[in-house]
């Protein structure tokens, strides 16, 4: 029969315990989500400041809908670019301090792009262990020689670099997707200048959270266009609406526009999006939204410290607990939801064998109860599985 890996493909994740299935939100308000008719406190999102339901940014987002309609209607190089994706892109051209940013639809196509326009065969990339998928694809796709380095190893990165030569990219995340950990990017940053490579961020899930403005890594550590020449960040976590941009050179930008498939040949985000983005960025740097994230995260990890669980070292959001195997961590989850939380078990491929883990996210919208309620369902669901 045609296809027949289909079937065996999905025998083969069920039967080794990694087969994935998605669940259905019927309604959300606050940190509250209902699946199935029942409730449950979410821990498993990246709005980490509750921002898609900030009235500001639903207002700006109607106000976009009514200005420039639903969709853009073309790609950004036909009739796709608008005032609004201009506004959006001179805001972060100025408080990023690049000389140029190209907006995306997403994050994965950004990085798909940056991959597929830049990394040609002569080109050598060094990537952290631990970046995302988006970006690992995208460098497998490719011509480039790469090589990944141990996670967060300066030691490491400092010997490939000495020992390669011509055009050389170093590409890592600010805060680590699943370990919520963050990366030394400003040892990075010298070690690329002294080797003459590229330092590419992927700040996913540091925009929007860190910085005196909520700009995220480069914010937060001065990273200058020289330090950092391309920074990627995503708008569907903290910012709580959904795209990516690119920031960069005038020429980086400019070589994307003539070059990357992905935003050539790519319906460009609804003008309305970019409106309520931009709003989002504007009420980040004014709110306090930052602040509460900050407490809940210094809260949950005393609270989960003194119940004896041992804790990744992570100052974001994203606050994983390791278990070390698939079934085990899904029966974990199991009991969770039996209690009324949320935290789904993240497992091999998207983390290494081994390492399967409740990804636990915390958000300026939980209060210190949401969190004494998750840490003691946690403690109980330990002696249970
Ligand atoms: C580190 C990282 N980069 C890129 C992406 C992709 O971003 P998007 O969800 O906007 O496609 C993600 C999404 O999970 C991510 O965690």
């Amino acid at each position: 029969m045609a296809f027949d890996f289909i079937h065996a493909g999905l025998q083969e994740k069920q039967e080794a315990g990694y087969l994935r299935e998605r669940v259905c939100i019927e309604y959300e308000k606050d940190a509250i989500i209902c699946i199935n008719g029942e409730h449950y406190l979410n821990f498993a999102s990246n709005d980490y400041l509750g921002m898609r339901q900030h009235h500001g940014v639903l207002q700006s987002w109607v106000e976009g809908l009514a200005q420039f309609g639903g969709g853009s209607g073309a790609s950004p190089l036909v009739t796709g670019y608008t005032q609004a994706h201009c506004a959006l892109e001179s805001y972060l051209e100025e408080h990023l301090q690049r000389e140029a940013v190209l907006l995306f639809n997403s994050g994965f196509a950004a990085n798909q792009a940056i991959c597929q326009a830049l990394l040609k065969s002569d080109v050598q990339v060094f990537v952290d262990r631990y970046m995302h998928a988006s970006f690992l694809d995208g460098v497998m796709a490719g011509k480039a020689k790469f090589k990944r380095y141990n996670h967060n190893d300066k030691q490491q990165l400092s010997s490939l670099l000495a020992a390669s030569s011509g055009d050389k990219l170093v590409a890592t995340e600010g805060i680590f997707s699943m370990d919520g950990d963050a990366a030394p990017v400003r040892d990075m940053a010298e070690m690329c200048r002294q080797h003459d490579a590229w330092l590419m961020l992927d700040d996913a899930h540091g925009f929007g959270v860190f910085g005196d403005n909520g700009l995220g890594t480069v914010e937060q550590y001065q990273l200058s266009q020289q330090d950092a020449p391309l920074v990627m960040g995503t708008f569907g976590k903290a910012v709580g609406t959904a795209g990516a941009f690119v920031a960069g050179s005038q020429s980086l930008v400019e070589y994307l526009i003539n070059h990357a498939r992905h935003y050539i040949y790519s319906t460009s985000i609804p003008a309305s999006q970019a409106v309520a983005t931009l709003f989002s960025l504007t009420a980040i740097s004014t709110g306090n939204e930052r602040e509460r994230l900050k407490s809940n995260i210094a809260f949950f990890r005393e609270q989960v410290q003194q119940h004896g669980f041992d804790i990744l070292p992570s100052e974001s959001a994203i606050q994983p607990l390791i278990i070390g195997d698939p079934n085990k961590a899904m029966a974990f989850s199991a009991q969770l939801r039996q209690r009324g939380i949320w935290v789904p078990a993240i497992r091999y491929p998207t983390v290494p064998k081994g390492s399967d883990r409740l990804r636990i996210t915390l958000s300026a919208q939980h209060v210190e109860k949401d969190i004494s309620v998750l840490v003691d369902a946690l403690a109980l669901a330990r002696d249970s599985v």
